[in-house]
């Protein structure tokens, strides 16, 4: 679920992958340089009120897309049955271990960095919260912003919960590794970029869930083809949720330029010349300082998130938001405009060439305490 590198090639899990070669979105700068930085886009104060005219509108578009509790899936259902009510729990559990076996490392290492990403759940929904207009003031508000949060991140808690229970169960991962890998990253926090301001949000929401319909779209595929069709199931579901959310935030940006075209393009441009950044990019399992990068090498290489699928979101943005045709903007909005719509035509040479630079590479193995210090090639 990272677009930080930008491969070479889309194709599964076979022996015909290429070394990706990275265009990283990510600085090497030290952690605490991240903490400095100053708020660089706040939101005009006057703008305050688009996001309150927009309430009894959010209410009838954005929170019937909140799927009742009752309606939803819950990670049980998809987990050997530990009761004891049916006694197969262990049988369960072996035949879980069995579908799992021939599933390469490198597809848990893609995993197992899906999982932590949905674990910055906590970081997520505080850093939305912390947005001007759209904040719960009082944590149980009946704002339509709020309460869209909150079910929001009730929906996304069960993501991790349950990827991270199979991962337990197969076996086939360090766990303690992976817990320490989650401490961190709470601990560290995210910083990508939208500062506050609720437009290049909502503007980052769109992408990133988009990216994570994608990426567990992928390694959905990856499972079946890797013979455990419950994990392809798992990973389905959890794709056809994100998509359900990347229909919001997608709506509300569409909403916001039907209400002020050119502040919204403007936070388009600004999130897209950021590049967006996945949420877990500050993790850290205490050995490898370069680990968010070395999981997006991995993604790239087995195909669960490339630099083809970056470029395929941002067409399908620009096409979702018809930008090409968007009308209103004063001369920095359509230099925006301008500037976003041919961002994949450009981004699409930049890969070539990336391309055609890894072509020349050797491959190269990468270790990841995630799975017991085994190497994976890039
Ligand atoms: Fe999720
Ligand atoms: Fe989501």
């Amino acid at each position: 679920m990272n677009i930080l590198a930008f491969s070479t090639t889309t194709t599964a899990a076979t022996a015909t992958f290429q070394r990706p070669q990275p265009i990283s979105a990510v600085s090497k700068q030290p952690l605490s340089s991240f903490h400095q930085r100053k708020i660089t886009h706040p939101m005009p104060p006057e703008k305050h009120q688009v996001f309150k005219s927009l309430e009894s509108w959010a209410s009838k578009s954005i929170l019937p897309l909140i799927k009742p509790v009752n309606r939803c899936w819950q990670p049980n259902e998809f987990l050997p049955d530990s009761t004891g009510l049916t006694n197969n729990f262990m049988d369960e559990v072996r035949t879980l271990r069995d579908r799992t076996i021939r599933l390469p490392d490198e597809y848990f290492v893609a995993l197992v960095g899906d999982m932590i990403t949905e674990e910055i759940l906590p970081t997520y929904q505080s850093t939305v919260n912390a947005c001007d207009a759209i904040r719960d003031e009082i944590g149980a508000s009946p704002n339509p912003w709020a309460t869209w949060l909150r079910s929001w991140a009730a929906e996304e808690n069960r993501h991790s919960d349950l990827l991270k229970t199979y991962l337990y169960l197969s076996g086939r991962v360090d766990m303690l590794m992976i817990e320490k890998t989650i401490q961190n990253l709470i601990g560290a926090g995210m910083d990508v970029g939208w500062n506050n301001n609720p437009y290049l949000m909502y503007v980052y929401a769109s992408f990133q869930e988009r990216a994570t319909f994608v990426s567990h779209g992928n390694t959905a595929r990856l499972a079946k083809e890797g013979g455990d069709p419950i994990l392809a199931r798992i990973c389905g579901t959890i794709a056809a949720d994100e998509k359900r959310h990347e229909n919001v935030y997608v709506r509300i940006v569409e909403k916001l330029l039907e209400v002020d075209p050119n502040e919204t393009m403007l936070a388009i441009g600004k999130m897209m010349r950021k590049k967006i950044t996945m949420p877990g990019h500050l993790m850290h399992d205490g050995q490898d300082p370069h680990l968010f990068q070395h999981f997006s090498f991995v993604t790239s290489r087995i195909g669960v998130y490339t630099g083809d699928d970056y470029m395929e979101i941002l067409d399908f943005l620009i096409g979702q938001w018809r930008l090409e045709k968007l009308e209103g903007l004063t001369g920095d909005g359509r230099r925006e405009q301008e500037y976003v719509c041919g961002l994949p035509t450009r981004g699409r040479k930049l890969l070539e060439q990336a391309n055609e630079r890894a072509m020349k590479m050797d491959p190269k193995g990468l270790k990841f305490s995630w799975i017991f210090n085994r190497e994976v090639n890039v």
